[in-house]
């Protein structure tokens, strides 16, 4: 009885001890840029990034050695978000870290991103895209999220976002509609202007402004 005790003790040990480890298990890369990054980033008029992405139904290595090199990719891209479509991968996973500059703070792994409440209250705000290097508009989204979504570990977490962040997973998510922020800027001119200045054909949006 004793024996058992303990070795059922020991054995809830170990296994907390695994469930700890487990639960800290995040991805961690360095954020000093590479001097060649793992991954191409397809840019705007690419097909590749008007394709709907699907859900990913299972959570394994390889989803994390995927993010792992969108990480790698961000970084020596110097950017603060990468969803899988801008890097021709058709699955509903993205990276977010709006702090590249330290070392040490996580990164945010979003899998089957789902939104489901978003605030009335709008905010305009410059965005900008790694697929469409150079030119940076404002777009109007809403102001404050709450979604649902899987980690890099597969478990369910839900969360509120508001200011950056709540900015930043719309401009994410929207790629795996095969959105760009291109289609939600309102003034057309400034669009034209910004698209030609950086060699990027006007054709290649499909506006959502009516
Ligand atoms: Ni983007």
């Amino acid at each position: 009885m004793c024996t058992d005790t303990k070795l059922s003790l020991s054995r809830s040990f170990a296994q907390l001890a695994r469930t700890a480890e487990k639960s800290k298990a995040s991805i961690a890369v360095s954020k000093e840029p590479l001097e060649t990054p793992p991954l191409e980033i397809h840019t705007l008029g690419d097909r590749a990034l008007r394709k709907e992405a699907r859900r990913i139904s299972k959570v394994d290595d390889s989803i994390r050695d995927l993010a792992k090199d969108m990480l790698r990719s961000m970084y020596t891209a110097k950017g603060i978000g990468l969803a899988a479509p801008q890097i021709g991968i058709n699955k509903q996973l993205l990276v977010i870290d709006l702090d590249i500059e330290t070392p040490s703070s996580p990164p945010l792994i979003l899998i089957n991103p789902e939104i489901s409440n978003e605030s009335a209250t709008v905010e305009t705000y410059e965005e900008g895209c790694l697929s469409i290097p150079g030119v940076y508009l404002n777009v109007i989204r809403p102001s404050e999220i709450t979604l649902s979504f899987r980690d890099e570990m597969g478990r369910p977490k839900k969360m509120k976002a508001d200011g950056l962040v709540a900015r930043c997973i719309q401009h994410e998510m929207d790629h795996l509609n095969g959105v760009l922020f291109v289609d939600r800027v309102s003034d057309q001119k400034q669009l034209q202007e910004a698209l030609q200045e950086h060699g990027f054909q006007t054709t290649d949006v499909h506006s959502l402004r009516i």
